[in-house]
């Protein structure tokens, strides 16, 4: 069996990740997570929280996965977030066109669907499952419409991506935030693609979780970023675009050197690009199998002008990416603004005023007033805009309405004045670090996992980070007969009393117990027997190096807590065994 299929398979029997409708013959795209892979799931949220949140003081808002068309339109997934679609003449099965070609030769990312149709003609490209001629491409939007309300009269979509909702909240963050730049906002959510043919597992989901942040910025300071010094040494594996155009390697550079050779944009950029590094790291990521591949030009997404996924290698999958960062300068909140009619900009104040030459304009409103009426006002709007050369002429030609209106010069006086200017409207420019919670959780479970010969027998174990191991500790008592049990299940009790989450165990030999603990990437074991009824300590036993230390149950919480803060080997502690 390949590692994917043994790493899926423990998944599946430890209880982790399970098909999705599995008793209706289930439907690819979707998956359920059992017990111990909805708690990793979660605390690798918090583990994000802690990182974006509590450590970049960006607060968390939760808005509906429902969205109405507008935001879509204005966004541009309506008429853009489109995957290139290819359909069997002879099966009517529909296939990702660039992927069926990638099964038989090289392509770049980002070909145009007639690019794609002229290939798969010329080579003849034939359909995976039944042998028969394929269509031309074209394009399948992603997103899933549904109706709001009965009837068809109010178009909605399932959000593509938590980030619309953000944007859409910007007029109300920015008061929250007291007007002032710049300032961050997460959301961890559902997101919706309809995905053409999902076939690895959570890697390609039709219903997955992302965690994102959008961080407004002024674009005068995106090269300033408050706490770049503390990423600044930080050497990344960064495999940029000129480094993919030579087939060059995975170059680790400082951030500093990075942006000081324009490698990554600007700052801003760089310090998300290394947080995400950090937190990948932290949560369980093998830093060896991780890289930072800069987006080429033809595949950046619409709305960015530098970005870079987090990829990870995978057994028979290879490289994943599993985070976007993007700098997506203003697009969405200039489209925002646009469709909505609502001002999304950001008074900055200057320093100190600028004095400007301004045109100052005097209409004669005792007789525009009653001779134009109701345009009276756009009328005095219009004037008020022009420059002083236009306004230099015998007369005055204005578009009001789309309709010509004549003003001869004697209707208006103009005059230029120098007056103080404190500030300018500027649309702030978004960094996003977009994170896909789903493909971070198998890579860190296919990370974790390792096999191994102990005593002639195969040892398979997770090895997960202390912190986020769904059961951070099993007690066990040797025999399943009191006195041990009652005092076992004494023990896991005032350990859960201190807020840990504890498995009592007391099923099969001692042996097995131990190994279903470690494939299930229990850090540690507590094993109560009759020297604890005599003197009141316990073994505690450590999952990856299956040491073993005696040591008092009354200090078992208080162990714990130093031992997940710290990330100490047990071998310090106590009496070995
Ligand atoms: N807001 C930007 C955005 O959504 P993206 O690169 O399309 O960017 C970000 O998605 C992350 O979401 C990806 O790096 C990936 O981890 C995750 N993701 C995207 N599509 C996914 C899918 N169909 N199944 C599982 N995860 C997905």
């Amino acid at each position: 069996m390949e590692k994917y299929d043994r790493v899926f398979e423990l998944a599946k029997n430890r209880g982790f990740i399970w098909p999705a409708f599995e008793i209706y013959g289930g439907a690819s795209g979707f998956y359920d997570y059992g017990p111990l892979g909805a708690t990793l799931k979660r605390k690798i949220e918090d583990a994000w929280r802690r990182f974006y949140c509590v450590g970049e003081g960006f607060y968390e808002i939760e808005v509906p996965t429902i969205g109405v068309e507008a935001i879509f339109e204005a966004s541009g997934h309506v008429g853009g977030f489109a995957d290139p679609m290819v359909t069997c003449q002879q099966c009517k099965e529909s296939f990702r066109a660039d992927h069926i070609v990638k099964e038989t030769m090289e392509i770049p990312d980002g070909l145009k669907k007639e690019q794609l149709t002229a290939i798969i003609k010329e080579h003849d490209i034939r359909c995976p499952e039944c042998k028969g001629p394929l269509g031309d491409v074209y394009d399948f939007n992603l997103m899933f419409q549904t109706w709001i309300g009965p009837g068809q009269k109010k178009k909605g979509y399932m959000r593509p991506e938590t980030a619309q909702g953000m944007f859409v909240d910007f007029p109300r963050l920015l008061r929250f935030y007291r007007e002032k730049l710049p300032f961050g906002v997460t959301q961890i959510g559902k997101s919706y693609r309809n995905e053409i043919s999902p076939r690895q597992g959570v890697i390609r989901l039709r219903e997955f979780t992302q965690a994102e942040a959008e961080v407004f910025v002024n674009p005068q300071f995106k090269n300033q970023h408050p706490n770049f010094g503390a990423v600044r040494d930080l050497a990344l594996p960064l495999w940029d675009e000129n480094a993919q155009l030579s087939n060059g390697p995975v170059t680790p550079m400082r951030v500093g050197e990075a942006v000081e050779r324009g490698t990554i944009a600007n700052q801003y950029l760089a310090y998300y690009v290394a947080l995400t590094h950090k937190f990948l790291v932290w949560v369980g990521i093998d830093p060896a199998r991780l890289r930072f591949r800069q987006h080429m030009r033809t595949e950046r997404a619409h709305y960015a002008t530098d970005c870079w996924d987090a990829e990870v290698m995978l057994e028979g999958l290879g490289w994943i990416e599993i985070v976007g960062i993007a700098d997506r300068t203003s697009y969405d909140l200039t489209a925002h603004q646009k469709r909505s009619e609502v001002d999304l900009s950001v008074f900055i104040p200057f320093e100190k005023p600028l004095k400007v030459k301004k045109t100052v304009v005097t209409p004669d409103m005792k007789t525009i007033g009653p001779k134009f009426k109701g345009k009276a006002g756009k009328i005095m709007a219009a004037l008020k805009a022009m420059k002083p050369e236009e306004l230099d002429r015998p007369e005055v030609r204005l578009d009001i309405d789309g309709e010509e209106v004549v003003i001869d010069s004697s209707l208006f006086k103009h005059e230029t004045a120098e007056v103080d200017v404190n500030g300018e409207n500027v649309i702030p420019h978004v960094v996003e670090p977009s994170y896909g919670i789903d493909r971070i959780l198998y890579s860190v479970l296919e990370h974790a996992y390792d096999e191994e010969i102990v005593q002639g027998e195969e040892r398979i174990v997770l090895r997960l980070n202390r912190t986020v191991a769904p059961i951070t500790v099993a007690v066990l008592p040797l025999l399943s007969r009191e006195p041990l049990t009652g005092r076992a299940a004494g023990i896991a009790q005032t350990l859960k009393n201190a807020g840990y989450f504890v498995e009592y165990d007391d099923s099969g030999t001692i042996g097995k117990r131990y190994r279903r603990n470690d494939e299930a990437g229990t850090p540690f074991c507590v094993t109560v027997d009759f020297d604890t009824i005599e003197d009141g300590t316990v073994t505690v036993r450590d999952r990856d190096s299956m040491a073993q230390v005696r040591v008092p149950a009354d200090g078992l919480a208080g162990l714990l807590s130093e031992l997940l803060c710290t990330g100490r080997p047990l071998e310090g502690y106590g009496k070995k065994v």
